[in-house]
């Protein structure tokens, strides 16, 4: 079986020292730069744009997983896209036409994921299944780093996991928010591939990364 792969969130990074957190943590295991974008408005917290993207594309060989919160999404995603995003994530509820948001998507030649709230029904997943490449659960209401872990996510990411293992499809699996050392083990068994974590890879600075991650991988080995 496959390792769980980790995607830090440059959420809970040090944003005046951007590149270098990028790096150290890159250095220090991760296997995703998990870049949350925000727009004031799809939720109510403001961030990153295409131009820092770009800026900390050198920083990293490591895929940047680009999660959109942002309405509208369209817009945007060729200008992510041209930065350097390699997985566009996009939320069913930011735009009318999710259909042709993934469609767009997977033209510009990068990976399309749709991400579902914890209020999201699962079945707005039933019609693009074949045009993803990933979905995200979120276990936290989109916005801020730092919450607490939803606990009805872990039925819901099951449900997926059975969803997608029947379809025998390549769909990544990721779960987003409050995920941590003491409750990984458990994400992973409901059957997530991906986990992302801002607080628990980014706490106690630079020097810490390393076994941050290696924790997170070891409880959830
Ligand atoms: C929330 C973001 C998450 C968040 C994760 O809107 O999508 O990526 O930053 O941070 P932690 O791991 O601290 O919950
Ligand atoms: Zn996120």
């Amino acid at each position: 079986m496959q390792s769980v792969k980790i995607a830090p969130s440059i959420l809970s990074a040090d944003f005046a020292r951007l590149g270098e957190e990028v790096s150290a943590i890159d250095a220090a295991g991760a296997d995703w730069i998990h870049v949350d974008v925000m727009d004031g408005h799809f939720v109510p917290n403001l961030t990153i744009g295409p131009m820092v993207v770009k800026a900390l594309r050198p920083h990293s060989k490591k895929p940047f997983d680009v999660h959109l919160m942002v309405t509208p999404a369209d817009p945007l995603v060729e200008a992510f896209a041209e930065a350097g995003a390699d997985i566009l994530s996009v939320h069913p509820e930011s735009g009318p036409h999710l259909h042709r948001t993934l469609m767009r998507i997977r033209a510009l030649g990068k990976k399309a994921g749709v991400v579902l709230n914890p209020a999201t029904p699962i079945d707005c997943l039933d019609h693009v299944m074949d045009m993803i490449d990933l979905v995200l659960v979120m276990s936290v209401n989109p916005g801020f780093g730092g919450q607490s872990f939803i606990e009805s996510a872990l039925p819901k990411i099951a449900t997926i996991r059975r969803r997608i293992d029947q379809l025998g499809l390549p769909i990544e699996l990721e779960v987003d928010g409050g995920v941590d050392q003491g409750n990984c083990r458990r994400v992973i068994d409901a059957g997530a591939t991906v986990l992302v974590a801002g607080t628990a890879s980014f706490r106690g600075g630079a020097s810490a990364y390393a076994a941050n991650i290696a924790a997170l991988k070891g409880s959830a080995a």
